[in-house]
């Protein structure tokens, strides 16, 4: 995405985590059948873990505030388990069981960032100082009007106490971390296939990390060929 003649000249960012034998980092990646824009903005509204209430239990999210700037926009979150119990994905993700958390312990902090053209989440717990896990997501569109794009992501999760642990229970967080990936295709798919069908984006957000984030996009982005051409 963006101006292909900055491919020679800017570097891909480097990943110490994919080194650190503290992590283990999982690659994935897929085709979706959307707007790149629609997945940054998918990921970086949480108030959308509703749709994943099957998956992982009831979460509610809290907003705690955002930062912006040139090139990037970033939120952050904690959650408080309002029903069902904790799955065991998300144990061995924060390498505890909780039995309580009904209530807002801020002791869990999501941050999501979009640093232009990039997306990356983690999740610190409160005495911890690096993040039990961490995401990194490059969407690259695969046609000339952008209405698809291939996930190349990076999923490190910090090992437990117990060796190989995490190493036994990886294809549980695999098949977990699935799901929710098709989750999230399937909603940001419908959206953009409610786009085609209204002839453009009629959304009425109110949300105001997501007017950052789609300032941002617009300001950083390319536009289709199309759009391009419409303008002349
Ligand atoms: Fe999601």
């Amino acid at each position: 995405m963006g101006d292909q003649s900055l491919a020679e000249i800017v570097p891909l960012p480097d990943f110490p985590r994919v080194r650190d034998t503290r992590y283990r980092t999982r690659r994935f990646g897929q085709m979706v059948n959307c707007h790149y824009s629609f997945m940054h903005e998918n990921l970086m509204d949480m108030n959308h873990q509703v749709l994943h209430s099957r998956l992982v239990g009831k979460m509610k999210p809290r907003f705690l505030g955002m930062d912006h700037g040139d090139d990037f926009v970033e939120a952050r979150y904690t959650f408080a388990r309002t029903g069902g119990k904790q799955p065991l994905s998300e144990a061995l993700i924060y390498g505890q069981r909780r039995r309580d958390g009904r209530d807002f312990a801020y002791r869990d902090v999501m941050t999501i960032r979009t640093h232009y053209p990039y997306q990356s989440l983690r999740i610190e717990t409160q005495g911890i100082e690096e993040p039990v896990m961490e995401l990194w997501i490059s969407y690259v569109p695969q046609d000339r009007e952008q209405m698809t794009n291939r996930v190349f992501g990076l999923l490190s999760i910090k090992r437990l106490k117990v060796p190989f642990l995490l190493d036994l229970a990886w294809p549980i967080l695999v098949a977990f971390t699935e799901r929710v990936f098709f989750e999230d295709r399937e909603i940001v798919e419908l959206e953009q296939a409610a786009w085609k069908d209204l002839g453009g984006d009629h959304n009425r957000e109110v949300f105001p990390v997501i007017n950052q984030l789609r300032n941002l996009l617009r300001r950083c982005g390319q536009a289709p060929e199309s759009a391009e051409k419409a303008a002349l």
